[in-house]
Formats: C-alpha cells, sequence, structure tokens
C-alpha cells in the first residue's frame, strides 16, 4: 500500500494536499484506495487556463484528391487488399471519450440511431468493418479503446451482440489512462471523498496504452504493418478501406489521413497543413484569420481541407515515437465533484479543466502523410450532438442517403 506520507509529500509539491482532507474519516479500504489513486495520479498535467504553445511556420499540403483517386482506384485498392489479405493490416477504434454533447449515458458506441428498428452506432462501425473483410475474405484484428467510465459497459454490450457477427476472438479491448480534473486554480476536485476526479486523457495516448495493455504482442505475433485508427462516432467511417491503404503505402508514406473538402471557412474541423515543413493539424479554435483567407496562386482556398478522425500509421514508425512529448490541450469541462458539505454536485456549466492528448499532435512527429480526399456524403457522418450540425439528425439523413435502413 502507499504510504501516507509519501503520498502526502507528493501532494504538497503540486499543491494538491487538500485532497487528503476527508482522510481521517474514510474507512481503511477507502484510505487504501484513495493513497493507491494518488499514487498513480501524474499531477503535473494540472495547469491553469490553457496552453499557449508557440507553433511553428505554417504552409500549405498537397492533396491527393478525388479525381486522382478515383483514377487510380483498381490500383490503390488491389495493393490494400494484398496487405489485408497478408494480415498486415490492424484497426484501431478509440471509444474512450465520454461523450457529454450527445448527452447520453452510456458509451457512446451502444447509442441507438434506429428509427423504426434498432441500430447501434457500433453496429454501423462493425457492417462498414465487414464490407472490407467479406471482400478480402479474412478477418482482421479490431482493437478497440475505452476508459475507466466505460470499459465494463462496452466490453459487455459487445459481447451480449455478439460483435453485430464479426470473429470475436479478433476483437481486443484495452483501456486509455485517466489524467486528474481541476478547478479554474488547478486544484484537482474530489468525486468522493476516497476518490479524486477524473477524465480520460484524450485520444492522443492510444499507442502508448495499446503498447501498456499488452496489443503490441498481437500487433507483432501477427505482423501487423498498419493501424488504421477511427473515432466511434463517425457512422459512415470507412474502416480498412483498401483504396486508402494501398494509395499510403504506393506514396510511401508513413501516414495517412482521411480529408475532406471544408464546407466553409471557418467548419469545425482541424485543418491539414505542413508546419516548419513537417505534416501537422491546426485545430478549428485555433485557426487564424489568415490561414482561412489565405489563397493558393490558381486562388483556390490555401487551407481547404479537415481531418475525420481516420488515419492509416506505419508500426514501426509509431514505435519511435511512442515516448514522444505531445502538446497538453486544456479543455473546459463539467466535473462532478464534491461540494462544501462533502456532498456530490453535478454541474450544468463547465467548472474546471480536463487534460489531454490529441491523436492529430502525432501527425506532426512523422516525416510523410498522404493527405488523402474522400466525399463528405459518402464517408463524414459524425455524431456529436443530439440535434443540429453533427447530430444524431444530420447522422440519420446521411445514412438514408447511403441506402443504410432506419
Ligand atoms: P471527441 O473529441 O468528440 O470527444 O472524441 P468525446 O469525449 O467523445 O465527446 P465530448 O467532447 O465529450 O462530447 C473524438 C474521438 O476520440 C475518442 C472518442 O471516443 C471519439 O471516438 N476519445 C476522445 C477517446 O477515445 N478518448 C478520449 O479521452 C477522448
Amino acid at each position: 500500500m502507499a504510504c501516507f506520507e509519501c503520498m502526502k509529500a507528493k501532494l504538497e509539491k503540486y499543491g494538491q494536499q487538500h485532497l487528503l482532507r476527508y482522510y481521517d474519516e474514510l474507512t481503511e479500504d477507502q484510505k487504501a484506495a484513495l493513497l493507491a489513486q494518488i499514487d498513480d495520479t501524474d499531477f503535473s498535467v494540472v495547469r491553469v487556463g490553457k496552453s499557449d504553445e508557440v507553433r511553428g511556420v505554417i504552409t500549405p499540403i498537397p492533396c491527393t484528391e478525388l479525381d486522382e483517386i478515383n483514377a487510380r482506384r483498381d490500383e490503390y485498392e488491389a495493393a490494400g487488399l494484398e496487405e489485408i489479405r497478408a494480415g498486415k493490416v490492424g484497426a484501431v477504434l478509440l471509444a474512450g471519450g465520454m461523450g457529454t454533447r450527445l448527452g447520453s449515458d452510456g458509451p457512446k458506441g451502444v447509442y441507438n440511431i434506429g428509427v423504426t428498428r434498432d441500430l447501434y452506432i457500433f453496429e454501423c462501425l462493425f457492417r462498414n468493418l465487414m464490407d472490407v473483410t467479406d471482400k478480402a475474405g479474412n478477418p482482421i484484428h479490431l482493437f478497440i479503446m475505452t476508459s475507466d467510465k466505460n470499459h465494463d459497459a462496452t466490453v459487455s454490450f459487445l459481447n451480449e451482440k455478439n460483435y453485430f457477427g464479426y470473429d470475436g476472438s479478433f476483437v481486443h479491448f484495452f483501456r486509455q489512462e485517466m489524467a486528474p480534473a481541476a478547478d479554474y486554480n488547478g486544484k484537482v476536485y474530489l468525486e468522493d471523498k476516497f476518490r479524486l476526479s477524473t477524465s480520460p486523457n484524450g485520444n492522443g495516448g492510444w499507442y502508448s496504452s495499446m503498447a501498456k495493455g499488452g496489443m503490441l504482442d498481437i500487433v507483432r505475433k501477427s505482423g501487423i504493418e498498419w493501424l488504421n485508427v477511427f473515432a466511434v462516432d463517425n457512422v459512415l467511417q470507412r474502416i480498412a478501406d483498401p483504396v486508402f491503404i494501398g494509395a499510403t503505402k504506393l506514396a510511401n508514406c508513413v501516414v495517412g489521413a482521411k480529408v475532406i473538402k471544408k464546407a466553409a471557412p471557418d467548419e469545425r474541423v482541424g485543418v491539414i497543413c505542413l508546419e516548419d515543413g513537417h505534416p501537422s493539424v491546426v485545430e478549428y479554435y485555433e485557426l487564424t484569420d489568415e490561414m482561412m483567407n489565405a489563397k493558393t496562386e490558381d486562388g483556390k482556398p490555401a487551407y481547404n481541407f479537415g481531418v475525420i478522425l481516420n488515419y492509416l500509421f506505419r508500426v514501426p514508425e509509431l514505435s519511435a515515437i511512442v515516448d514522444a512529448k505531445m502538446p497538453l490541450h486544456v479543455v473546459e469541462k463539467k466535473i462532478p465533484c464534491l461540494d462544501a458539505d462533502g456532498n456530490l454536485f453535478k454541474p450544468e456549466k463547465p467548472n474546471g479543466y480536463k487534460y489531454e492528448t490529441l491523436i492529430l499532435d502525432m501527425i506532426h512527429l512523422l516525416d510523410s502523410c498522404l493527405v488523402f480526399e474522400v466525399e463528405r456524403k459518402r464517408e463524414f457522418a459524425p455524431i456529436k450532438n443530439p440535434t443540429g450540425i453533427d447530430s444524431v439528425e444530420s447522422a440519420r439523413e446521411l445514412l438514408r442517403l447511403n441506402g443504410v435502413e432506419l
């Protein structure tokens, strides 16, 4: 058991002694749980206010656009299918997020978007994956990242649904790490007298969490050379798309990023570019007016392609950056916490910060990226909100357009 004096000293170092406020009231088990959590927690992430990373010189990056892809589609697809059939491709589903904007209690993937029948978000993803594995003639390994907050519910749901017909022996779960959540003065909240408030640490740590969760043994043993990483909430997501895999391989790139043409200069998608000559993504909230209005020599918007959280990484290069330092994003959040009387309080408005690293920052750590355009109507139906933009409503419309019965 972590020793009380050592944990007290650790908290003092980070100005977090208040976390022991209720210590004397706790049972022995609760004391042990609190000390263990303090021992496990990295308090160095906690900071006050937004981070002020200085960006390098931003310039446009060339994009492989739809016309070019369509002209070489058969060649790309054949090359991608060859990789899949050789067992060299795995997929990683990022499902550790909290989905707070959607506001449903369970994991996002168990959300039912059907109208006249049940149709779960996870089901859409498994079906999309099976379009490819049926064509290839073999399943691929699918690694699913969960967090402490949704792991059990995710695993039991998918078991109960029998992976929607996918071969369960090819599905593996791993948990991402949690990070402490703090008030506006950088004081970590308690969500119980013996438990710190925590939040999943963002989607940027997926590869190191795969390593910690023992997933890389499977990657190594089965000879996987490419990992296609994708978000849980895009129900039109194409997974292990052979055309994308073949194009990235034939371009000799170590990363591929699926992108869409932006609908408007201020659309809320991360924009792909070069930063100091390396591929990079600038988040929508960091976009300057200059970037939004910049034009190429032939008068087109210079930064016109947004990422859709579907990336293809080459495994050897990933292993080289697994311990690289990533920028920390400080995000305002509603954090359940104890009130002055020690009772649980669920705020209606943001009351502090969570700390995250993001997968899009991994792109900048790598040397070459194929920017691969996809048709937004066919591949981009994100579900972030119940209604309005990027919502259950808009995704339903797009699913119908693609012939999916609801
Ligand atoms: P979002 O940025 O949309 O975050 O995640 P979210 O937590 O799901 O939703 P909000 O912001 O609370 O409404 C994009 C993708 O990254 C995954 C999500 O599950 C989703 O697939 N993600 C996000 C993680 O796996 N872990 C995280 O810590 C955060």
